[in-house]
């Protein structure tokens, strides 16, 4: 069948390297590809004041990139030409943008105050978010106070989010990066890697009794999910010997309530969430339960009003003030133009360690696609690969790369001008390096400053630093709940904006598909007691040999 599927937007059929704004970028670039920071900055002593924007508490400079007001104008001209406005209108009025799997893509709906209605399918979905939500809350109360108590009566003191990917990363971010307001007199753990390394570990020294399972899945269908569910409830089950024991001791987030219940989980103990939430955009959601248990229903609260904040921003703001567009712009302006292959976010904040795990999901699977919507393959790179640990780390590790390498890596800096507990002049000491950072990016030290300072000529080249690396910087003043909800819709709509010039599905995932299936069939070759003759390639065919044979000799 050749015609688009219903529902959906009419698919662009014009190339995006044949739009006059990318034609017009592709000129731009030849003309200011050698134009140094340096001298940016020396035409336009505001440049480091004028080159920035503010929304919902979140300040960005984005002047230590390496745009001219022309590149900024022929940018926003492109996302005309792609139909963003449209696009975002799209998505937030819930039309079925997620063209592949034909659904609609609401996750801002999840942070909608209760006065709005959103409308799918014939329904205000509002009033189901916000149910949700008052039950989540409901139950994180009863957990807290201890009126929820294991099967034998104790209280609950350890809570386990069982989950992968999307139901794994944003509530282990979210956790790590708001444990300065989580309850210390709890433990909350989270089990991803089918590894039963991850389980055995997670499950060290902790009593069964006071511990309470959340099996997060959207699917309830994920291999490695219900592995580890199925370990933890035969570990439960191993203490508490009974199997009444499951309802106490074990909760689900899911889409899927018949699995759900197949597994034992009292249905009235599940948490919904609706097929318009992707995995990877679903943390405040239901699947963000291990959250709300850790900071309380009025933090969790904080958090969405943070994300719906900047969604508001990104829906009205005009594109050359809108901090996801032109984040997400520049993004496209060093992948496409610039041919950079990596992007690196730098946290300086360890609360925010997992935040760079976090946004490999995020834009790597929303973006990493080689067709776009209407099935042709796309003739021009798609999602940069995504890195970073928090600084400052990763001074002490990979920033000779970025600094004198031969590869362009585009950074993001987020720093905070508070800290949550000061320590010493410790807050002083992490931002100093921040800011030191990127000016030492942007500015390098050119040969001669490296003479004047009496440093021998063979060694010159080496400490030479040319400069010209760019960065955005994204300060707010404290890492709040709040504060991080803005930060994930930032990256959530700048995302969305590559999505929308790559003229790609952001929202499906088939790429995770064919790992899959090919595990599933590979199962049963080394579970099965007997030979069963192998069909693979060759080199496949030897590894299963070799690990067969290796194990049994080890047995
Ligand atoms: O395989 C990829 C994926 O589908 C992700 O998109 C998703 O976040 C993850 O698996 C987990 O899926 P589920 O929540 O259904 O277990």
């Amino acid at each position: 069948m050749n015609s688009e599927p219903a529902g959906v937007a009419p698919l662009k059929t014009q190339s995006l390297t044949e739009l006059p704004a990318w034609k017009a970028l592709e000129e731009h670039y030849q003309i200011i590809r050698n134009l140094h920071l340096r001298q940016l900055f020396a035409d336009d002593p505001q440049r480091g004041e004028r080159l920035t924007a503010e929304a919902a508490g979140i300040y960005l400079d984005y002047s230590k990139n390496r745009i001219t007001g022309e590149t900024l104008r022929l940018l926003v001209q492109l996302a005309g030409e792609c139909d963003l406005r449209k696009r975002i209108d799209a998505m937030f009025g819930g039309e079925k943008i997620n063209s592949t799997e034909q659904r609609a893509v609401l996750h801002t709906a999840l942070r909608a105050p209760e006065s709005e209605r959103i409308v799918v399918d014939g329904i205000d979905v509002v009033p189901e978010v916000h149910e949700v939500l008052d039950r989540m809350a409901a139950f994180g109360d009863q957990v807290c106070s201890g009126r929820w108590q294991g099967y034998t009566g104790k209280r609950i003191r350890n809570v386990i989010n069982v989950g992968i990917g999307g139901s794994d990363l944003g509530p282990v971010m979210a956790y790590e990066a708001l444990r300065h307001y989580s309850l210390r007199d709890m433990r909350f753990r989270f089990i991803s890697n089918v590894d039963g390394t991850d389980f055995n570990e997670a499950t060290v020294a902790i009593d069964p009794e006071e511990t309470l399972f959340i099996i997060c899945s959207k699917t309830f269908t994920t291999t490695e999910t219900l592995a580890n569910a199925h370990a933890a409830r035969k570990w439960a089950l191993d203490k508490l010997g009974d199997v009444r024991a499951v309802r106490k001791h074990f909760v689900a987030v899911s889409t899927n309530a018949e699995e759900v219940s197949k597994f034992g989980i009292d249905p009235a103990n599940m948490f919904g969430f609706w097929d318009w939430v992707g995995g990877r955009y679903s943390m405040d959601s239901a699947v963000g339960l291990s959250i709300m248990i850790a900071i309380g229903p009025e933090n969790f609260r904080a958090m969405l009003a943070g994300f719906h904040a900047m969604d508001q921003h990104f829906r009205t703001a005009p594109f050359d003030k809108n901090l996801p567009v032109l984040m997400g712009l520049l993004a496209i302006w060093y992948n496409n133009f610039f041919d950079a292959q990596t992007t690196a976010v730098l946290p300086y904040d360890q609360y925010l360690k997992r935040f760079p795990a976090y946004l490999q999901q995020l834009m790597m699977e929303s973006n990493g696609k080689h067709v776009m919507l209407n099935g042709a393959r796309v003739n021009y790179q798609t999602s940069p690969i995504v890195w970073g640990e928090p600084g400052t780390n990763g001074q002490h590790s990979f920033y000779q790369l970025i600094h004198q390498g031969t590869r362009l890596v585009p950074c993001d800096f987020i720093g905070f001008c508070n800290a949550l507990k000061p320590l010493d002049n410790h807050h002083e000491l992490l931002m100093a390096n921040l800011f030191a950072q990127t000016e030492a990016l942007a500015f390098g030290k050119t040969e001669s400053e490296v003479e004047a300072e009496g440093t021998p000529d063979w060694l010159c080249p080496h400490r030479t630093f040319d400069g010209n690396r760019p960065t955005n910087t994204i300060l707010a003043d404290r890492l709040t709940p709040y504060t991080l909800g803005t930060l994930v819709a930032l990256y959530e709509h700048s995302v969305f904006t590559q999505g929308v010039i790559w003229n790609i599905d952001s929202f499906d995932q088939w790429g995770v598909e064919l790992g899959k299936a090919l595990a599933q069939r590979i199962i049963p070759e080394l579970e099965s007691a007997s030979e069963i003759p192998l069909t693979h390639d060759s080199s496949t065919n030897a590894l299963i040999r070799r690990y067969n044979q290796r194990r049994k000799a080890q047995s």
